[in-house]
């Protein structure tokens, strides 16, 4: 039973819905039984699940929260939808333009609670795999306060997977009560995180095994530099710590097939990229000379792990070599960025400031060039989609970037890295890339090199069967 706070179509911030709408089918595939329990969000509301419970009881914090249950079968999976129109009956996923919401400790705290539920109700799970921090609490619930009464919850193992160190579920010592958790959790060791608690924390501590989303960013977590501070706990459980590469879903992203694209395209016949590339600046107003140029495509999070601070430091220099660039993002802190870009370069980038599932893919057929110079990276699914579309990547050489784009030599070559995190060394690199770029046909030959290149979920399903096989005697 996986559980979590995103699932793509129907909820999605970023590539953690992305995982969660293929991995499960991929499992599916070879020959588990999976659930996936989510919120019923707003956006959520799209499916016809069959209700069946109107009033699951759920106790959280002495309180009776009795959501209702929700049940869709697609591909092979089972979806639970929680639902409690309280909690996730509102726009946004975690938050609005003020701000995190205030409640997103007992939305999540909920959800944890609903699963092991729904487990005991309709899905007796052998193993709950746990999502990031809003999953985190689940593992602790399970485990924390000695055997559970219902024998398939006591035998049941965790595996909590970390798609982002970045967010790890901090709130205030005072929740505690509201979560249900007793005070003698609040320990170093445990829960206490810096004087406040951390969910993804109670996670790490009480899962039976942990992974996280590259064998890089294994080791990079490891790390004070990349482990947020809970670097420590993941040495001491650095046997329990596994980085499983994700993968992509090729039944949606392929330019062979793709039905957002207005031409499609093959290794075999590359013609179509032109009408992509050429469709692009006219959507998003750029002149079309820019066909005989490198278009750099961005389609992100605009969060500061992104390191679009960079592009902000030498965007003189890389206008100088006429390039253009074609942006979809959201968020702070570089929305302001990318807007003051445009206003200072109208001719030179073309910006979409939102959520926009189509254009992203538009976005990966029509562009030369991919960037992501981030500062950490767990894995990034943008890359392995662009490698699929043709469009070379340029990537700071961390977490899942590392471990996809091959850099040197030339002759093996599917993009192009840089280590510093410096505007300098962004704008080396890219230049490198524009000049390669000119040589059309060893350009070509990368381009299909790339696209050749096979990131399906069935080895990553593998990899998390032969976890939970080794966790569970089933
Ligand atoms: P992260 O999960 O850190 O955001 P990934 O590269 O793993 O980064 O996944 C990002 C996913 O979210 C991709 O599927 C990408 O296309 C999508 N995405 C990000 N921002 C947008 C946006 N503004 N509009 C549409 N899709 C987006
Ligand atoms: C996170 C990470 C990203 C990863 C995704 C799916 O959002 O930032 O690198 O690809 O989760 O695991």
């Amino acid at each position: 039973m996986m559980v979590a706070s995103e699932c793509a179509p129907l909820a999605k911030s970023g590539g953690l819905a992305d995982v969660l709408g293929a991995l499960p089918k991929a499992l599916v595939s070879l020959g588990h039984r999976v659930a996936v329990v989510i919120p019923r969000y707003m956006g959520a509301r799209q499916v016809e699940a069959e209700r069946i419970n109107t009033r699951m009881p759920v106790e959280l914090g002495g309180w009776h929260f009795d959501p209702a249950v929700c049940r869709y079968e697609a591909d092979g999976v089972t979806y639970f939808f929680v639902e409690h129109a309280g909690l996730y009956g509102r726009d946004g996923l975690y938050g609005d333009r003020h701000g995190d919401f205030g409640d997103n400790h007992l939305r999540f705290g909920l959800l944890c609670k609903a699963a092991l539920e729904i487990s005991k109700l309709y899905f007796p799970a052998q193993i709950f795999h746990c999502h990031d921090w809003q999953a985190g609490l689940l593992p602790l619930y399970l485990k924390a306060f000695g055997g559970n009464p219902d024998p398939m919850l006591n035998a049941a193992k965790t595996v909590m997977t970390i798609h982002n160190m970045g967010y790890r579920g901090i709130f205030p010592k005072p929740r505690m009560g509201e979560l249900s958790l007793p005070s003698w959790l609040f320990r170093s060791d445990l829960i206490e995180f810096w004087g406040d608690i951390s969910l993804l924390k109670a996670g790490l501590v009480y899962a039976d095994g942990i992974t996280t989303v590259s064998p890089t960013y294994a080791k990079e977590i490891q790390t004070p530099d990349g482990g947020f501070g809970l670097d420590g706990l993941l040495r001491a459980r650095s046997s329990a710590v596994a980085g499983i590469l994700n993968g992509v879903d090729y039944g949606v992203w392929n330019p062979e097939t793709d039905t957002y694209l207005p031409a499609h395209y093959s290794v075999n016949d590359l013609s179509g990229k032109a009408d992509c590339k050429l469709a692009l600046l006219r959507e998003l107003g750029l002149p079309d000379e820019a066909m005989n140029r490198p278009v750099l495509g961005i389609v992100s999070r605009f969060a500061d792990q992104k390191g679009f601070d960079l592009i902000g430091q030498v965007a003189w220099q890389l206008f100088q070599d006429d390039v253009y660039l074609a942006v979809l993002g959201s968020g702070v802190p570089y929305d302001g960025l990318f807007r003051g870009l445009r206003e200072r370069y109208p001719n030179r980038v073309g910006l979409r400031v939102g959520y926009d599932e189509q254009l992203a893919h538009r976005i990966e057929a029509g562009s030369d060039i991919f960037l992501m110079p981030s500062r950490y990276e767990p894995c990034g699914l943008n890359q392995m989609y662009s490698l699929r579309y043709g469009t070379v990547p340029v990537v700071r050489a961390v977490g899942g970037l590392e471990d996809t784009v091959e850099n040197w030599p030339p002759e093996s070559a599917t993009g192009f890295k840089f280590n510093d995190y410096t505007g300098q060394a962004l704008l080396g690199t890219v230049r490198a890339a524009v000049h390669a770029w000119a040589d059309r046909d060893a350009w070509t030959a990368m381009m299909v090199r790339g696209m050749n290149k096979d990131f399906s979920w069935e080895a990553a399903a593998r990899g998390y069967s032969r976890l939970y096989s080794a966790l569970h005697p089933f």
